[in-house]
């Protein structure tokens, strides 16, 4: 037992320059670092970590492109999680609405996610509608740009509004369901997006294959 302790200690502990924030600061805390790195865990997943960021209206196919991503990243071997809105805010940012805070804060919490993702070495696929560029680019700036890929699911408001299966835009224009994105809300188009995907016009396969052709020109994932 001694001798296994000894054999760890030899290792150095991996130094970051994280800068502290006021409330870390306020609340005495300290960053807290292990042996490895993520070049280490990336090494072992045999991929880099990165951030599929898909933003677009509600039902423009966010949610299907991400699935069918994250399975053909499977099928190669990747480490993936899909992030989804619905999905998160059945628990995590279930205390969020819809106004402008709140959705800044659904996002800021998300990116605060996705940015430990990347850390251990994962490909983060996230489908949130984020309608602000400012939110969005607050993410990048986090992860890091190389790390961060923004995709447009582009999509006419009234082929959304056609696809809703849950009534939602029916709701919104009967002005039921307020702030809504596309009819009573704004949505703030990528202005430099790494992809732009036209889902009223592409199949949602394709379109996963074009998002793991960027992953491979991004040198994310190994080309075949
Ligand atoms: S975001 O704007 O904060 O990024 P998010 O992606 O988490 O939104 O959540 C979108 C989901 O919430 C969609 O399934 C959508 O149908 C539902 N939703 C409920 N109310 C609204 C609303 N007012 N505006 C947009 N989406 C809404």
């Amino acid at each position: 037992m001694e001798k296994a302790l000894t054999a760890l200690v030899q290792y150095p502990l991996i130094e970051t320059k994280k800068v502290m924030n006021e409330p870390a600061k306020k609340n005495n805390l300290t960053w807290f670092n292990g042996y490895l790195t993520r070049e280490d865990r990336e090494r072992l997943h045999g991929h880099k970590g990165a951030v599929i960021w898909f933003t677009g209206l509600s039902a423009s196919g966010k949610s299907t492109i991400a699935r069918h991503l994250e399975k053909m990243l499977y099928d190669r071997g990747c480490s993936t999680y899909v992030f989804d809105g619905d999905n998160v805010r059945h628990g995590l940012c279930r205390d969020l609405g819809f106004s402008p805070e709140d959705r800044e804060e659904n996002i800021r919490r998300i990116g605060e996610m996705v940015n430990l993702y990347v850390d251990a070495g994962i490909i983060a696929i996230a489908a949130f509608i984020s309608p602000y560029r400012r939110d969005r680019k607050r993410i990048r700036d986090l992860v890091g740009r190389d790390r961060f890929m923004e995709i447009h699911v582009d999509c006419p408001v009234e082929v959304c509004a056609d696809r809703d299966q849950k009534g939602i835009y029916k709701k919104a224009r009967a002005g039921i369901v307020k702030n809504f994105t596309g009819i009573s809300a704004p949505y703030e188009t990528p202005k430099d997006p790494a992809l732009v995907i036209r889902s009223h016009r592409e199949d949602p396969v394709e379109s996963a294959r074009q998002v793991l052709d960027l992953l491979e020109t991004q040198e994310i994932i190994r080309v075949l």
